[in-house]
């Protein structure tokens, strides 16, 4: 006899939120982002504890350095602009370098900022559905561009580890909103 289990966590694609008994969520705020947006005077006139995104997991499956297991988050990326440039998540490396994740649409409009650290970088559309594979040994940043929540789901491996580097100093672009659009600057 094979016991049928049912699974700890529901995703629920509609709203892109986790659903589970054993769940995590970190939230980073606009003081946490301090370092990260160019326009200096329009961060100091918002509310550092105003939440820009946060991410939802499942709790105490693997440790993170582990070898051989995976994580499963969602990040949740409000939709805003400090200043013109539109909210983003820090963005990293894997410490592990040249380890790979997976990215996908859920709900919302943004985009992937892929930057290479030697020069190259690339913007990918993110819209619910869209599949992402981001390479070893790239710098990885969401943007969020439409105006609601861009929930997007991502996989990595335990071992990969968060390296946020220098802040901005990562990424060689900058997202700007330009009327009903967006401009890609130079950082
Ligand atoms: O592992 C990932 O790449 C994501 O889960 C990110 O950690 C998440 O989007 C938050 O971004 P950051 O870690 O750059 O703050
Ligand atoms: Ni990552």
């Amino acid at each position: 006899m094979i016991e049928i289990q049912s699974s700890d966590t529901i995703l629920d694609l509609k709203s892109g939120r986790l659903i589970g008994s054993h769940l995590k969520r970190t939230t980073t705020t606009i003081g946490d982002l301090r370092n990260y947006f160019k326009d200096r005077t329009a961060l100091n006139r918002m509310d550092p504890d105003q939440a820009v995104y946060w991410v939802e997991m499942e709790e105490n499956k693997q440790k993170e350095g582990e070898e051989g297991g995976l994580f499963f988050g969602i990040s949740h990326l409000c939709c805003g602009t400090v200043g013109d440039e539109f909210f983003m998540t820090k963005g990293h490396v894997h410490n592990k370098f040249d380890t790979a994740e997976y990215y996908w649409g859920i709900k919302g409009t943004g985009l992937l900022l892929l930057d290479n650290l030697k020069g190259s970088s690339r913007l990918i559309e993110v819209k619910p559905g869209a599949v992402l594979y981001i390479p070893g040994r790239t710098a990885h940043r969401l943007i969020n561009i439409g105006n609601e929540e861009l929930a997007v789901g991502a996989v990595w491996q335990t071992i990969s580890g968060h390296n946020y580097g220098r802040g901005a100093q990562l990424f060689h672009n900058r997202v700007t909103k330009v009327g009903n659009s967006y401009q890609v600057t130079e950082a």
